[in-house]
């Protein structure tokens, strides 16, 4: 996948944001303002295919993905789901795209206005920061509609925000602003809703000034300590750890902090 292969994208506008302090920042725009983002499936191929480029474009160190001011994405797309029966979405398994945007290892933030609801919030969630509008509102209305999250949601919100509240927010699809999913927390950050993507891609260039290979490491280290034993975590961390230490930017950090200088990382 190259950077042209984006110009074709119908319902995303993807983009590489300069950082002259470090690796530079992946942009994913959802665009399909006239139904709020709702996510198709081949909406969800663009965004699971600009993830991919990005994952694999070593000038990028973090990815931006965000909606609208009235939508981040208000859940998977219920007219394209409506015609369905059990055994078409079985046997064509639609949803198991969702596995390979799970397997990005850069990391990912999700700058979130309006609506994220249903597929919305688990693309959110799927990410690895939220930074939020004021006026976002999230939630997981799929009950109303007699169906139940298939996208990550029991799993992915009960881990972040509990059982006690993942039961109230999936039995009774009601909705949540973004003060109280940040009491929750769901989300990494509440800003007012004229700057949340400038704050985003601050966050995002943070990241990207930080040495690449110690931030996927350790993404992937915290992304274990959900289907793992403590024990087994620790052990994961510890692998992890001692992996950097064949790292030239290992070298780097420490001889920078020594020579007392700021480290210039090679990110690999
Ligand atoms: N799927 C398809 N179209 C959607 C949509 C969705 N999830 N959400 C909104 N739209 C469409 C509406 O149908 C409407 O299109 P038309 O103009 O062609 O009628 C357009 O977007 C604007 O929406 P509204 O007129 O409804 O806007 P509103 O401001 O009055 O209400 C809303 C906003 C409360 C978010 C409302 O649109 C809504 O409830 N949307 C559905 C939310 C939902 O149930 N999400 C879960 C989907 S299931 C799921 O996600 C499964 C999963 O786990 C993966």
């Amino acid at each position: 996948m190259n950077e042209n292969s984006h110009k074709n994208n119908k319902y995303i506008i993807v983009s590489i944001l300069d950082n002259p302090e470090g690796l530079k920042v992946g942009l994913i725009q959802l665009n399909r303002p006239d139904a709020l983002n709702a996510l198709n499936i081949p909406m969800l191929y663009e965004v699971l295919n600009a993830y991919e480029a990005f994952d694999e474009n070593n000038e990028i160190g973090c990815i931006v993905i965000t909606g609208n001011q009235k939508a981040f994405a208000a859940g998977s797309d219920i007219k394209e789901m409506a015609g369905i029966e059990t055994v078409e979405m079985y046997f064509r398994d639609k949803f198991s795209i969702w596995d390979r945007i799970r397997k990005i290892k850069k990391p990912i933030i999700a700058a979130v206005s309006g609506f994220a609801l249903g597929g919305g919030n688990e693309l959110a969630m799927n990410c690895d920061m939220i930074v939020a509008a004021e006026d976002a509102k999230f939630g997981q209305p799929e009950i109303n509609l007699g169906v139940i999250p298939g996208a990550g949601g029991t799993q992915r919100l009960t881990r972040a925000i509990g059982k006690a509240k993942s039961m109230e927010a999936i039995l009774t699809g009601k909705r949540y602003s973004a003060k109280e999913m940040y009491e929750f927390g769901l989300i990494t950050k509440i800003v007012s809703n004229e700057i949340y993507l400038d704050e985003a891609i601050v966050l995002a260039k943070e990241v990207s000034n930080k040495p690449a290979v110690a931030v996927q490491l350790a993404k992937e280290c915290i992304l274990k300590s959900f289907d793992t034993t403590i024990e087994g975590g620790i052990e994961f961390e510890r692998k992890n750890f001692y992996l950097l230490f064949s790292s030239e930017d290992k070298v780097e950090g420490m001889n920078a902090f020594m020579e007392k200088r700021k480290p210039k990382w090679k990110n690999k």
